[in-house]
């Protein structure tokens, strides 16, 4: 079967580079030989290995009869859309790593699928690697998901776990991943957590059934985050991570989240450093799984790509329908109705009376230290209580300035 790639960027050339040099896949692909035969791109590729594949027309791939699978890699919404949509309109299957477009518009890709029998796989539009919507979708199948969450940003993750261990700044760490080429020059979409967003927008949809749009989900990124906080949580035998989590409550609703978590180090979450990503997903009848992989970067993502072509190739007459519904307004948890502990770093003109008030305040808190904190700062662990009643009490408190705060795993 031929295939076309749409983006030749770092995912979309390691796809070219996996099926260019492995041909030993075609026995996994029950021995159907998988070639790329047209890249998508506009930029000149003279002189590169791409160069004889090139087009810059996706009218050529989409009419061309002996294109099997299309590969999309080009990220952002549109025009990725469009050629995605006429290509099944087409009865091409249609392979994404693309997580913008998967969580503004799969239900449309998977509807123009069905209609032609082809199939819209996106394995690869959540934490690169690592095989988590197939294991979600199919292997745990017979499970209500009751809850998940990880890390599914590996730049964030890098961050923090240089914070932490180097006591490196947010800035320092923030330019180092850009040096390394995790983070873009404009960081935004990783650091503020909107990347994390639209991989639980994508987990929540597959494990609850309905499509969840990333402007639900409550989302706080990391810049926030001080290496005083660092200090504080590993005084209290945590971590801080940036997690995106998602359960399914007992009033019937979704609750989902993106924030910041100090996580106890009795966790195998916790343990997970640098620009690694790791899944916890907790179903009715397996209880715990933990999936941990390499979340981002050109081979990983691109072996998830490939995983999804030769499932399209071994497929081919018996098309997989990926699919969620609509959900009615209201299904998801305001986050301030959740019960959570917070750590809570602040300052004081007066610590020792403002300590008595916090008590007082919040029923006992378990009080922080730290080596060479200021003498009016205080950082404290609240009760598990309301979200919405514990930012109440927050900000009724007199004559103390709170400066962070974290929700506590
Ligand atoms: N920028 C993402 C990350 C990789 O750092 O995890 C692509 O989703």
């Amino acid at each position: 079967m031929k295939i076309a790639v749409l983006g030749c960027g770092t995912v979309g050339s390691g796809v070219v580079d996996i099926l260019d040099k492995k041909p030993c896949l075609m026995e996994k692909s029950a021995g159907e030989e998988i070639g790329v035969k047209y890249i998508l791109d506009i930029r000149d590729f003279s002189g590169s290995p791409y160069a004889s594949r090139i087009v810059n027309d996706i009218d050529i791939i989409a009419e061309d009869p002996e294109i099997g699978v299309v590969v999309e890699t080009m990220g952002g919404v549109e025009p990725a859309f469009t050629f995605c949509k006429k290509c099944l309109e087409k009865g091409k299957s249609v392979v994404s790593s693309n997580k913008a477009l998967v969580a503004a518009k799969a239900q449309e890709l998977f509807a123009a699928a069905k209609e032609s029998n082809a199939s819209f796989m996106f394995e690869a539009s959540v934490c690169g690697g690592i095989p988590v919507i197939r294991t979600m979708f199919s292997s745990l199948s017979a499970n209500k998901i009751l809850s998940f969450h990880g890390i599914l940003n590996g730049t964030t993750n890098f961050i923090l776990t240089k914070m932490i261990d180097e006591k490196m700044s947010f800035d320092t760490a923030l330019k180092i991943a850009q040096e390394k080429g995790y983070a873009e020059k404009d960081p935004t979409a990783d650091v503020d957590g909107i990347d994390a967003a639209r991989k639980t927008a994508i987990l929540s949809s597959i494990a609850y059934g309905h499509h969840f749009f990333e402007d639900e989900i409550h989302t706080e990124g990391i810049r926030g985050v001080t290496l005083e906080d660092a200090a504080y949580a590993d005084s209290y035998n945590c971590r801080i991570k940036l997690l995106g989590k998602a359960d399914s409550r007992n009033n019937g609703k979704i609750g989902a989240i993106v924030c910041p978590f100090f996580v106890g180090n009795d966790s195998m979450i916790s343990g997970v450093n640098g620009v690694y990503n790791a899944i916890s997903i907790t179903g009715d009848s397996i209880g715990d799984v933990l999936l941990y992989g390499q979340g981002a970067g050109k081979e990983a993502t691109a072996s998830a790509v490939v995983g999804d072509v030769m499932e399209c190739v071994r497929l081919k007459k018996n098309e997989k329908h990926y699919f969620w519904e609509n959900h009615e307004d209201g299904i998801v948890e305001d986050y301030l109705e959740y019960e959570t502990a917070l750590y809570v770093r602040g300052y004081a003109k007066n610590p020792g009376d403002s300590l008595i008030n916090i008590r007082e305040a919040f029923g006992g808190v378990k009080v922080l230290e730290r080596k060479g904190a200021p003498g009016n700062e205080i950082a404290f662990i609240t009760p598990v209580m309301k979200e919405k009643e514990l930012r109440e009490i927050l900000s009724d408190l007199k004559d103390f300035a709170s400066a962070s705060v974290i929700r506590v795993l």
